[in-house]
């Protein structure tokens, strides 16, 4: 497998500044490149009413995720996809809530250009996307972390 992320979860506090920051609306459809555990996704559908695709390639990390959503009784509006996030399309996505390094995003920049509608925004924790300029940016301080670190935003 070619994973190009290493599994680090979002912190769970900050999940919910994050979908705040891109304005998640019920219905909206959420994405999450490399959904790990399911986080960001379970809270956009849970929390703001979102239809939600994790996209993973860590299989024990899809059941994991898979078995929380049942649980949760979310199945009609949280999909995870066993994929390469590379070969899916995100032409149908309102808003990506992700939390990928700087490189990833970079090779992801002719995805999202080609394949993004506009208006489309993007929120990702710790890491810029290279060479876009973000909407906005805030500073928060995870529970148990020294220090600040920044969540971007960009609007396609
Ligand atoms: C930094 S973690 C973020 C997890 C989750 N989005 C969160 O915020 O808690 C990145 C995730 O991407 C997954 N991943 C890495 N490369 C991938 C790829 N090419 N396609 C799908 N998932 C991938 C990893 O297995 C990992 O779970």
């Amino acid at each position: 497998m070619n994973y190009t992320e290493p599994h680090i979860p979002t912190p769970e506090d900050i999940i919910p500044q994050m979908l705040r920051m891109a304005s998640v609306k019920p219905d909206e459809l959420v994405y999450d490149l490399g959904s790990g555990d399911g986080r960001l996704v379970i809270a956009a559908a849970r929390d703001f009413g979102a239809r939600a695709v994790g996209v993973e390639l860590r299989m024990r990390l899809v059941k994991e995720c898979r078995r929380k959503v049942r649980e949760m009784g979310l199945a009609g509006r949280v999909k995870i996809t066993s994929k390469n996030f590379k070969r899916v399309s995100l032409r149908k996505a309102d808003v990506l809530a992700l939390y990928l390094s700087s490189y990833t995003l970079n090779l992801l920049t002719p995805k999202f250009t080609k394949e993004l509608r506009s208006g489309v925004r993007i929120v990702n924790f710790d890491y810029p996307v290279p060479d876009w300029k973000p909407t906005r940016e805030a500073e928060v301080t995870p529970v148990g972390w020294k220090k600040p670190h920044p969540i971007y935003l960009y609007e396609v």
